[in-house]
């Protein structure tokens, strides 16, 4: 089969450099796109005048063929396949004849490729949008089931103030809404069609771009020709959307490792998504979440890398652009495996609160320093001097040495005179918690209203 390109040659391409050039071992994805744009462009020559109904009909029904040969596995690859643009017409011509080679008039494979990956990357956003939405339902499932379970509350790995499980598990919850956002973002900015661009001064053929953007699903039609066979920025903003959701799930990862270890023990994990040691007989190791914490590593690369790509190019199309694709590909298909994953192991994760119990308890008051600052604060003292005079508080415990709300009466007393009373009520976890009422914080009531928010927005997509 010669090559579509091949009329101006004279000399073979060399054996190497055809294999360096071709990409089909990878576009063999964008099949379905691919012919999906070939119906449309051929319905739009029909229009255009180029193409009867009838010739037209047999086009389609040829690329159904074509279709119907990948599905069941049974499509050969010629020597000259280049990529699956080129794929598909060679085969398309072989089944209908000549009239195959009327489908590519008015179009180049600049649009046309550009014009596949748009529609890839939209489907791949509905998929992904639809799993970071079940993992979000297994956090709030988790966060539900455990919603005023006292834990304590971490800055800097330091124990800080008392917070709920609950509320730590809608606080990977809300992340994930952004990164829902940003994926619908980057589907947006895909949604523009190239196709009738030509190769980048537009089509010389007066085919409808309107009534082929809405026969194919996107919203608007690219203004420029130019541009529109070059721009990859949804590309970048959908890779950007995948490092995002990775770095969101390496946090989370990165928790429930230190969460399930025994010095924390606030997790165990599930058998079925734990791995064991081949010399250490005892390890239950957490390889599901590390690997989802290092995959976060590998989004970014693809990111930063297509960015690179990008960087530099002159106008219009330029092979370079064939890059585009196996980042975005394996982006896609890493969270296509990672979000599911996560998804089950918290659903399965096993959430222990006698040792949430424990940590609290070994924690010695030093997790409610901030409400004895709060309660001198309610009394007149202004919030600075409270912080002054509790940290004194926490310093003479810590030479005494006992915890915070074991310091004797006499002490506080000497601290302040405000302090003299009964504190007892402050070293209470449900009254700490109870006391952020306001909207985002640890008190029952508030958490419900975070809840119900979560549901809210699970249900509007
Ligand atoms: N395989 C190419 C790609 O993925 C298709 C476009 C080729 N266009 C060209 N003028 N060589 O980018």
């Amino acid at each position: 089969m010669p090559k579509l390109w091949g009329g101006r040659f004279a000399g073979e391409t060399d054996e190497l450099v055809a294999r360096y050039n071709a990409s089909l071992p990878f576009d063999v994805r964008l099949v379905d796109e691919d012919i999906d744009g070939s119906i449309a462009w051929a319905r739009a020559l029909v229009g255009a005048g180029v193409l009867d109904a009838s010739e037209a009909a047999r086009l389609v029904e040829g690329l159904e063929a074509v279709r119907a040969e990948f599905d069941a596995g049974q499509f050969a690859a010629a020597p000259g396949d280049e990529d699956i643009h080129t794929a598909v017409e060679r085969r398309l011509t072989e089944l209908v004849g000549p009239l195959g080679g009327r489908l590519h008039t008015g179009r180049s494979r600049n649009d046309q490729v550009a014009t596949d990956f748009r529609l890839w990357v939209m489907r791949a956003c509905d998929a992904l949008l639809g799993e970071v939405a079940a993992l979000q339902r297994a956090l709030l499932a988790s966060a539900e089931a455990h919603l005023h379970l006292p834990m304590p509350g971490y800055t800097h790995l330091q124990q800080a103030q008392p917070v709920t499980w609950g509320h730590w598990a809608l606080s990977h919850f809300w992340p994930l809404e952004r990164d829902r956002g940003r994926l619908r973002q980057a589907r947006a900015a895909a949604s523009v069609l190239p196709l009738g661009s030509g190769a980048l001064a537009g089509s010389g053929f007066p085919v409808d771009r309107a009534a082929l953007a809405a026969a194919l699903g996107f919203d608007r039609v690219a203004p420029n020709s130019i541009d529109a066979v070059a721009d990859r920025d949804f590309a970048a903003d959908f890779l950007y959307a995948c490092a995002m959701t990775g770095i969101h799930l390496a946090r989370l990862s990165e928790q429930l490792i230190l969460f399930s270890s025994a010095e924390f023990g606030f997790v165990a994990l599930p058998d079925a998504y734990s791995t064991g040691s081949s010399l250490m007989p005892q390890k239950k190791n957490p390889d599901t979440l590390e690997l989802t914490r290092g995959k976060a590593g590998r989004l970014l690369g693809h990111l930063t890398g297509l960015l690179a790509t990008l960087k530099g190019l002159p106008s219009a199309y330029d092979k370079d652009l064939q890059e585009d694709k196996e980042p975005v590909f394996d982006a896609a298909d890493t969270l296509t495996l990672a979000l599911p994953v996560m998804a089950g192991l918290i659903g399965a994760l096993e959430v222990r609160p006698e040792r949430m119990r424990a940590a609290l308890a070994q924690a010695g008051g030093g997790l409610f320093a901030t409400d004895v600052a709060d309660y001198l604060v309610e009394r007149g003292v202004p919030f600075r001097e409270a912080h002054a005079l509790v940290g004194r508080a926490v310093r003479r415990a810590e030479a005494l040495g006992v915890g915070l709300d074991a310091l004797p009466p006499a002490e506080w007393q000497a601290i302040h005179p405000l302090l003299g009373g009964d504190l007892s009520a402050l070293f209470d976890v449900r009254a700490a918690l109870g006391r952020r009422r306001a909207e985002g914080g640890t008190a029952p009531e508030a958490l419900a209203r975070q809840v119900a928010r979560a549901k809210e927005q699970l249900a509007v997509s």
